[in-house]
Order: C-alpha cells, then structure tokens, then sequence
C-alpha cells in the first residue's frame, strides 16, 4: 500500500521446482516482501511452525507430501492454521478447484506468473489478514474495556449507596427529632431532599442490579423451579401497594424453568413492574404471564393491556438510561429492560416484544437450551 521499500509482508513459496522458486523469489524481493524458500513439503511444515510467515505460496505437485496435504497438515495445528495458503499450479498439472478450497486453500496462481496477478492475489489475501488482525485487536481491547466498566460501575453503586445510607440516617433523624424546631420551609426542603434521595437510591439500586446480572463477582446457580409461584409473590407486592383500581393478573400456574433464581427473578421483577406501571392509568388493566410453544421451544411472556410505545423509535429500548415515555408521566430510571435482556442472555436465552400503542404490549423471552418444562 505504501511505496517505502519497507517490509510489505513475510511470504514463504513452497515448489520442488528450483526455477519456479528463483522467479517468484526475484519478482517479490524487488516488490519489498519478505521472501523465504524451501524445496519441499516437509521443510514447509517445519520452517512454519518455528516461524511462521503471513503467507504460503505452495505448489501443488511435489514428491512425497504434495500441497494438498502440506495445507490439510497446516490446517489442523492451531499454531499454522491462520495463515493463508495461495496454491500455485501448472497448465498441465491436474488441478482440482474444489479440492484445494476443501483442504482451506484461500486462493490460486497458474503459471506462467503473471507479476500483477500474482501481486494482486497476494495483497488481496494480506489486506484480509491485517483487517483480521486489526479486529481481533480492537475486540480484545473493547473485551478489557467492557470489563473495567463493569466493575467500575459495580464499585461505584456499590459506593454510592453507602453514602446514600449515611444521608438517608441523617434526614431520618431531622425528620424524627428535630421537627419539633423546624420552620415549615425547613421541613419543605427536608420532603423535597427526602425525595430526590428516593430516586437516587432507585437509580442506584437498578444500577447496581445491572452489573450484577453480568459481573463475575455473581456465579450462577442453576436450578429448575416454579416461574409462576415467583411471579405470584412479585404480583402480590403490587397488590399490597395502595392500589386505586383493580387490576386483573392471570398467571399460568406451574410452569417450570431452568435457571439461576435469583437473576430470573430480577428480570421477571422488571418486566411486571413495566406491565404494572404502564398499565396504571387503564380503567380495567390486566397483566399476564404464561407459556406458549414456538418451534419446539418453550416460550414465555409477560403480557400487558397498557399504554404500549412505538417500535420504531425503540431501537435501543434494551440499552441503559433508554425511556420511551416522559418521567413526568411514567417515572423510572430505564434501567430494567438491560438488566433483563443481560439476565436473558446469560442463560442463553432470546427476548423480543409486540407493542401496540393504546392497545399494550407483550414481552417474550426464551432461556436458551438450559431450559426445562417440567421439575425434576
Ligand atoms: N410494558 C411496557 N409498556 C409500555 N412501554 C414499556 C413497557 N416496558 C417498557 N417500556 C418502555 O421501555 C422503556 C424502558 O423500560 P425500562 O428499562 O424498564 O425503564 P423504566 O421502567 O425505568 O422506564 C420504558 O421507559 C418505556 O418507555
Ligand atoms: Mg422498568
């Protein structure tokens, strides 16, 4: 790519035929690659394994190991495997396509050499390997980088909540004993502070339940256990809050899933209360939970008769801080559905959604092969 005579590649040409080798040698040197030889097979495979170049130009018909099974050889070793193999073959040689991709060959050259076919082969098979290696890089790094945020992210909700226990004791104090000497606009600044702790607590507490549904600091327990009792007791709290309208919730009863509790109980948590919340201002709201069998897998939903929202403004509705709907109106943090879709994903399972404005809205999620329909 560039016209330094720098090190353009490591290229190593494999031909029994010692004329073959002069030419490609000479026609490559003068281009600014790296160029080694060797007259056979066996001296391939052992020159590759203790340096391995960028690139193999290998003959097909040589005596003893022909190129068909150096490149099978190099295939099979973990260490040889990347390396792309450019066949060379002869006019009259009995050159078979097929075989040479079969055996991972990515490319061919006929002789007589053409210099620019041959260069643009080569560069072409290059070029992929360095974008290959510039990815892997980058996926490494962002790997590392995923990691760190994680357990930032663990460490400060972690933090921030001791902190936000110290200020939650003192205003309880305020509020208990002195408010016998506060000014009435005192005590307003005490409910108003009182209430701008509860929502931090509430983006810290989800906060924190989203690295903790990835972090390694939590190993899962798999377990196979009754989804509807965990969705009954979860339903039951929002009964017990003070609540102005009746509100229908079907749930089917016993059905069984494999998983880590404590982390499906998360996600469940989330979902039911989405369906709750946005489902507060129907006159007859009704919330559901069941099972349903789709090509042969078992499928579960959490079903709502609410407000719903428009798919497609909800690209992202599954990344972080990501709310659909004002807080003035529906309050929260739009933590839940990424910490659901995180706790999903761990059990390899899949979650999607049917939305309708006006009409409501439907979850769907799946716990991957894990998964068990009825208890041991
Ligand atoms: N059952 C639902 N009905 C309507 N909208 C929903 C429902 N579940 C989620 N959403 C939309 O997705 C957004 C993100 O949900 P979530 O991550 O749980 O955040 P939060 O509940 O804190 O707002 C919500 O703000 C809302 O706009
Ligand atoms: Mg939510």
């Amino acid at each position: 790519m560039d016209n330094t005579n720098e090190n353009r590649g490591d290229i190593l040409i494999v031909d029994d035929i010692l004329e073959n080798l002069q030419l490609l040698f000479t026609m490559l040197t003068e281009q600014g690659y790296e160029v080694r030889r060797v007259l056979s097979g066996k001296q391939a495979l052992n020159v590759v394994r203790v340096e391995p170049p960028d690139l193999i130009l290998l003959d097909i018909k040589m005596p003893e190991l022909d190129g068909y099974q150096v490149c099978k050889r190099l295939k099979a070793d973990p260490i040889t495997q990347n390396i792309p193999v450019i066949f060379l073959s002869a006019l009259n040689d009995t050159f078979d396509k097929v075989k040479a991709f079969e055996v991972g060959g990515v490319d061919y050259i006929s002789k007589p050499f053409q210099l620019q076919e041959v260069i643009v082969r080569i560069e072409n098979q290059l070029n992929l390997l360095r974008m290959q290696q510039k990815l892997e890089k980058k996926n490494a790094e962002l790997e590392l980088l995923n990691q760190e945020l994680e357990a930032f992210s663990y460490t400060v909700s972690h933090d921030l909540r001791t902190h936000l226990t110290v200020v939650n004791n003192i205003i309880y104090l305020l509020n208990q004993k002195y408010s016998q000497e506060l000014s009435d606009t005192v005590q307003n600044y005490i409910n108003f502070l009182e209430e701008e702790s509860d929502r931090l607590g509430e983006i810290i507490e989800d906060l924190w339940r989203l690295s903790e549904s990835k972090s390694k600091y939590l190993d899962m327990v798999l377990d196979s256990f009754n989804l509807s009792e965990v969705v009954r007791k979860i339903v039951n709290r929002f009964n017990i809050e003070s609540e102005v309208k009746p509100k229908e919730f079907i749930i089917e009863p016993d059905v069984y899933v494999m998983g880590d509790q404590g982390l499906i109980k998360i996600a469940l948590e989330n979902l039911l209360d989405n369906a709750h919340k946005f489902t507060a201002k129907r006159e007859q709201a009704r919330v559901e939970f069941g099972q349903l069998q789709q090509d042969d897998q078992n499928v579960y939903f959490v079903k709502d008769n609410g407000v719903g929202f428009d798919s497609k403004k909800a690209e992202n509705l599954f990344t972080p801080f990501f709310r659909l709907h004002q807080e003035q109106e529906f309050s929260g943090t739009g933590i839940g559905l990424a910490t659901v879709k995180r706790i999903i994903e761990r059990h390899n399972g899949k979650i999607w959604y049917e939305t309708e404005i006006n009409q409501g809205t439907t979850f769907y999620f799946t716990f991957g092969e894990s998964d068990c329909h009825t208890p041991f």
